[in-house]
């Protein structure tokens, strides 16, 4: 087991990485009091609820299994675990474990941070995405019919707990999709990784379980360096959204329906590379390097057919980092090294997007 240790303002955060590690043992010296609560949902908590349960002998366990799915981030479900919480009793010593996917750690966490304003957490992320990229930084939210994650808060948990043998369960489709945040790292900061990524497609595709390790713990390290130089993401933080803005445009053009947050993301790599080459000299390796990567990992690079650009375009203006009116994007000078760039213009977009779609 390895334990990267996230340092922030106040704390210093654990998060243990490694391939069955969840037990007992490690449960009785991180809780403190005597009340736990399991946050889950039913895909998972069919899986796994009484195995964790079985780990907590010693303390007094609630759990609440909601409704799987990205639309049960909402207000109504927070409000629903926080009078579960408070018909149970639960005072300020409770410790709630975040037990899931990205929804249920977004969700969990901005209850955890305001249930008697802040009590303990524990995250055991169960998706590769969650792995590799939600359950690291203390970002929390829910989702509004405005928008997705308009009302959230910045929420340190007490601890992280990565275990991989979750992810022998997890879907095909949602494996592939975190690894597109596992390529990013690569990208946007560690041109060694993406190639050593590059070099074993075939063992990642096969989840071998030492390259499943390896690719976990680089990318948790990669995650955990970008917040503890910017916690509250005002500058290399929004590095981490290489990608984000075409990808979020697919997702919100597609309805977040038929295409997973990966895979609009892997698109919007793919094009903001090409920009990147346009704009700031990427070379062509690098960009060869990025496609093939994204193609051997069975990522999609082509725009889904059934978008418009001009409605991608429109999404992209409503995208969260577009700030004092300007399209911020994050593109690359190589690989390993980004910029943000405020003066492409929505022509230009347009235009690129032509062309990329080939
Ligand atoms: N807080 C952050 O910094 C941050 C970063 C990125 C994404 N997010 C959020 O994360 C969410 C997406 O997370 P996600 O991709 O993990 O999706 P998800 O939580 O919906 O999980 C995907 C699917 O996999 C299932 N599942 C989870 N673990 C499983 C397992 N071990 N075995 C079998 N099935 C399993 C879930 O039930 C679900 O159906 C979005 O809401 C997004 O906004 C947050
Ligand atoms: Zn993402």
């Amino acid at each position: 087991m390895k334990k990267i240790t996230l340092k922030t303002k106040n704390n210093n955060i654990p998060i243990f990485v490694g391939n069955k590690i969840v037990s007992k043992k490690m449960f009785s010296t991180l809780i403190k009091g005597k009340d736990v609560l399991i946050v889950t949902n039913k895909t998972v908590g069919k899986l796994y609820l009484n195995k964790i349960k079985k780990l907590l002998p010693s303390f007094t366990v609630k759990s609440i299994q909601i409704s799987d799915g990205e639309k049960y981030k909402n207000i109504s479900v927070f409000s629903k675990i926080q009078d579960f919480m408070i018909k149970n009793n639960f005072d300020r010593d409770v410790t709630v474990i975040a037990l899931g996917g990205g929804v249920i750690g977004d969700l969990v966490g901005f209850v955890a941070s305001t249930f008697m304003r802040g009590v303990k957490l524990i995250h055991i992320p169960t998706t590769l995405l969650a792995q590799v990229d939600s359950s690291i930084g203390g970002k929390t939210a829910i989702n509004h019919p405005n928008g997705k994650n308009l009302i959230g808060s910045f929420y340190q948990p007490n601890c992280v707990i990565i275990d991989t043998e979750f992810l022998k369960t997890l879907p095909e489709k949602e494996f592939t999709s975190g690894l597109a945040e596992v390529i990013k790292y690569g990208v946007i900061k560690n041109h060694k990784f993406l190639r050593w990524l590059n070099n074993h497609a075939n063992e990642i595709i096969n989840k071998k379980k030492s390259i499943l390790l390896k690719i976990v713990e680089i990318s948790a390290k990669e995650k955990v360096n970008v917040v503890t130089k910017d916690e509250h993401e005002s500058d290399v933080r929004a590095f981490l959204n290489f990608g984000h803005t075409l990808g979020h445009a697919i997702e919100a053009s597609m309805k977040y329906k038929n295409i997973l947050h990966g895979e609009a993301i892997s698109i919007g790599m793919l094009y903001a590379s090409m920009l990147s080459v346009e704009k700031n000299n990427l070379s062509i390796e690098d960009f060869n390097l990025i496609e093939s990567t994204l193609k051997k990992l069975k990522l999609p690079t082509k725009v889904p057919t059934k978008i418009t650009n001009k409605n991608l375009i429109k999404h992209m203006s409503f995208d969260k980092k577009k700030k004092g009116g300007k399209n911020r994007f994050v593109l690359l000078e190589r690989i390993g090294f980004c910029v943000i760039n405020t003066t492409i213009k929505e022509k230009y977009l347009e235009e690129m997007l032509k062309v990329f779609r080939g």
